[in-house]
């Protein structure tokens, strides 16, 4: 028997086209709807805040899109990623499964997240953008497009939720190390940001109201436009790369998954590593389990309406069909920030709706007792948000022990948390509380979803 611990790809064997799921689905999710008409929007009504590259990605029906040179360049520096097999932790479980992750974390800002942004910046940039303006939660998504704008020479402005500004300053300091300016929001910059401010002075903040700001701004200069760091078809097909290559891994491993296990925020590092192999299996017939897991603080998929909604709190995006929770739903401030997004990739609520996909939602304290175990075994230290893929890939080893079953179980380590330590001090010193909704709290922002 093999004791290989890590599959590697050499960097020729980095991807040449991202993968479209939509060439391969059964139906298509419904379209986005214009919030004025409720009639599908066309390339027009997003042209003000995206290039026009990126608006045929996000409608495109095409199988392949070939990933341009300058991309795959900057790739490189860190693509391919390792896929790992753990088997360290698989002997602390006492499991016969077997435990794959693939590894995101060393890309440059330590995440998935550049596989986008390095995109994004590379098709603003060829349309003549001088500068990007974006919402991030945990930090990953902001300082990632830092990264691709300071590569691309372009100015980057990241409106930061207030909770994360606070808990997370080296993730700001890492952003503006890059070049990009990072405020707190809601922030007294935009009339959106404003308007919340009046209504709670000392207001959290949310992915949902920090998206507002950075749409309005955009919205209303030629040179500018808006960057999203999850949810969207096209952010979701850059991460394509990731399932692709550990297909290729996993062939070196002589092995295939019987289980794809992904975190979920707005859907993207999910789609990324799950996407690929959710398209095989169509096209083969081969079965295949794939979890999403998701906050039980922020439960979209376990818990929201699958309804038309709007992608940000101050209603300035375009209406799409999704697993929302209502645009004024404010989670609490736990510390998965990448993870506290309202709705979910309208193309991951498909595949719910479609059976495709299995969605489970867990507290943070039994996330973080799994990444805790996953650090002392494997070593890398994961970012608060993977560790409910951690959780999720151990009870399902678990119960492979229990069933005396060997199952192949792949999932996305999607960042390490070295940003996220006061996360970790506050976990280790017992500081870290659960809770839980009653039916009623969900209710009243989901009572505000506009009827359609
Ligand atoms: C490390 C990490 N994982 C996951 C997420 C959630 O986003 P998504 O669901 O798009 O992967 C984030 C978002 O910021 C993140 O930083």
């Amino acid at each position: 028997m093999s004791d290989t611990v890590k599959y590697v790809l050499d960097e020729s064997r980095l991807p040449t086209h991202w993968y479209n799921l939509a060439a391969d689905l059964p139906s298509l999710p419904p379209p986005p709807l214009h919030p004025g008409t409720h009639r599908p929007i066309g390339p027009g009504d997003l042209a003000p805040l995206f290039p026009l590259a990126l608006i045929g990605q996000e409608v495109s029906t095409e199988r392949e899109i070939e990933i341009p040179e300058p991309v795959r360049a900057i790739y490189r520096q860190w693509r391919p990623t390792p896929l790992f097999r753990a088997r360290r932790l698989e002997q602390a479980l006492q499991t016969p499964a077997r435990i794959y992750y693939k590894y995101e974390g060393v890309s440059p800002a330590g995440s998935h997240k550049p596989n986008t942004a390095v995109a994004q910046a590379f098709f603003n940039k060829q349309e003549g953008v001088t500068r990007l303006v974006t919402e991030t939660g945990a930090g990953q998504w902001g300082s990632a497009l830092a990264f691709a704008g300071a590569l691309f020479g372009v100015q980057v402005d990241v409106y930061m939720v207030r909770v994360s500004y606070n808990q997370k300053p080296y993730r700001r300091a890492l952003m503006e190390t890059y070049g990009a300016r990072c405020v707190a929001s809601p922030s007294t910059e935009t009339a959106s940001g404003r308007a919340v401010l009046e209504e709670r002075a000392e207001h959290p903040g949310s992915l949902g109201i920090a998206i507002s700001e950075a749409v309005e701004v955009a919205a209303q200069r030629d040179d500018t436009k808006y960057a999203l760091g999850s949810v969207l078809n096209h952010v979701l097909l850059h991460q394509s790369v990731i399932g692709q290559e550990a297909i290729a891994q996993l062939d070196l491993a002589d092995d295939y998954p019987d289980i794809v296990i992904g975190c979920t925020g707005g859907g993207s590092n999910f789609a990324g590593i799950a996407f690929p192999f959710i398209g095989a299996a169509l096209r083969s017939g081969r079965s295949l389990r794939v979890i999403a897991v998701e906050p039980a603080a922020c439960p979209s998929l376990t818990r929201g309406a699958y309804a038309y909604d709007f992608g940000d709190t101050g209603h300035l995006t375009p209406l799409v069909k999704m697993h929302t929770l209502g645009s004024t739903f404010v989670p609490p401030g736990f510390h998965a920030g990448g993870l506290r997004y309202h709705g979910m990739a309208p193309m991951v609520s498909h595949l719910k709706t479609l059976g495709l996909i299995d969605a489970r939602a867990y507290h943070q304290i039994p996330c973080f007792e799994a990444g805790v175990l996953f650090a002392r075994t494997e070593g890398i230290l994961p970012a608060p948000e993977a560790n409910h893929a951690v959780r999720a890939a151990i009870d399902e080893a678990v119960r492979c022990r229990e069933e005396s079953t060997s199952r192949a179980i792949l999932f996305n380590l999607c960042g390490h948390g070295h940003f996220d330590m006061q996360a970790y001090i506050d976990y280790l010193a017992g500081a870290l509380t659960d809770q839980s909704y009653e039916e009623g709290d969900l209710a009243l922002a989901l009572a505000g979803l506009p009827g359609i």
